[in-house]
């Protein structure tokens, strides 16, 4: 049996590991006290990780004890790599449209500050649900300190900014001095959000309580959009590093790897929980055992399509339209476009493989 503490109050998940030195971000608009620091040697430390560090390192070691499995996984190159590219990211400023870059910069952190989202939901009493114990599980600590955790280094805690806040000042170091005029709330319209949300369709057996079915799907959508996102920090680390492009000396970046650091438990724990869930029977309202596997196997699969599918079409328009968008304002803007497309087309790409396959059916 692990010697590990498996298990943790709500404050202590909450707690901070001690660091030397806070982190700022700093331009010439202020600066911002962000989570997370640096110890003695100066390496960066994530908020919020005394204790839920080891504790996802228990609950993982806990698992394979108990039921000889590893953490469920999805490799990376499962997700496209991010639109615009480098390289078109690097065209789009050389050519003196820098806007949609800057406004990607806020769209993320607009999405970060969504992903705070994740502490409204209320697992209650989970062992409802479950045959065998889940005493001392990631599962356990959801509603007890693991959402909330999630949620405050995405949107922020008291006087310390989170991912949300970060992104924007990591726009604002990498854009210093350069007035990029950027209407937010009209961009984030132009991309769809504040729209209606859609209705949750379930694919789980009705005697399965619909709280956890919620709890099971954003969990796994999420994790999906975690692990996904390593791809754009990927991007925007390589651009924001570059002197000769924005300003910050590199500044700009680093606060990226910060926040790519503090995904980590993130990753983590979603994958902790959902792999217990996984192996675990699930008991319905009726009393009626389902094989936690299938279960886990249709969420999914579902969350899947809807990631590779769905949003990916839906995100590649709403690129292209915020590209189209800004260099509409230049005399050159069409030639600057075709440049910019003769770069790489995923959304072209993507509707002709449509046609064909479509064609192919008739
Ligand atoms: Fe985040
Ligand atoms: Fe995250």
């Amino acid at each position: 049996m692990t010697t590990l503490q498996t298990e943790f109050t709500e404050e202590e998940l909450l707690l901070d590991a001690p660091v030397a030195e806070p982190l700022y971000a700093r331009h010439s608009g202020g600066e911002v006290r962000c989570h997370g620091g640096f110890d003695a040697e100066g390496t960066y430390v994530s908020p919020r990780m005394r204790f839920r560090g080891p504790g996802i390192v228990a609950w993982q070691e806990k698992h394979r004890e108990d039921f000889g499995a590893e953490p469920i996984d999805i490799p990376l190159e499962t997700w496209p790599a991010h639109f615009p590219t480098v390289e078109q990211a690097r065209y789009l400023i050389e050519q003196g449209v820098p806007e949609p870059l800057s406004a990607t910069l806020t769209r993320i952190g607009t999405v970060e500050g969504f992903g705070a989202n994740i502490r409204l939901l209320q697992p209650g009493d989970m062992q409802k649900n479950f045959e065998e114990s889940i005493k001392g599980t990631a599962i356990d600590h959801l509603g007890r300190g693991l959402f909330e955790a999630h949620g405050r280094d995405e949107a922020g805690w008291e006087k310390e900014a989170g991912h949300k806040d970060m992104w924007f000042a990591a726009r604002d170091v990498a854009f210093d001095g350069r007035k990029v005029d950027v209407d937010i709330d009209a961009m984030l319209q132009r991309m769809g959000f504040g729209g209606p949300g859609a209705e949750f369709e379930r694919v789980l057996p009705d005697d399965v309580d619909v709280n956890l079915e919620v709890i099971a799907s954003l969990m796994t959508r999420v994790l999906f959009i975690e692990i996904s996102a390593f791809h754009t920090f990927k991007w925007a680390e390589a651009w924001l590093s570059d002197d000769a492009l924005v300003a910050g000396e590199g500044k700009a970046a680093d606060l990226v790897r910060y926040i790519r650091a503090d995904e980590t438990p993130h990753v983590g724990y979603l994958k902790t929980a959902l792999t217990e869930m996984r192996d675990r029977t699930w008991v319905g309202t009726s009393g009626a055992k389902h094989k936690g596997t299938e279960m886990i196997d249709l969420i999914w699969e579902k969350a899947l399509r809807q990631s590779l599918v769905g949003n990916r079409k839906q995100s590649l328009k709403a690129i292209m339209g915020e590209v189209e968008h800004f260099c509409a304002k230049r005399k050159n803007g069409k030639e600057i476009i075709e440049g910019f497309l003769a770069l790489g087309n995923p959304l072209a790409d993507l509707e002709n493989a449509e046609a064909s396959a479509s064609a192919a059916t008739y």
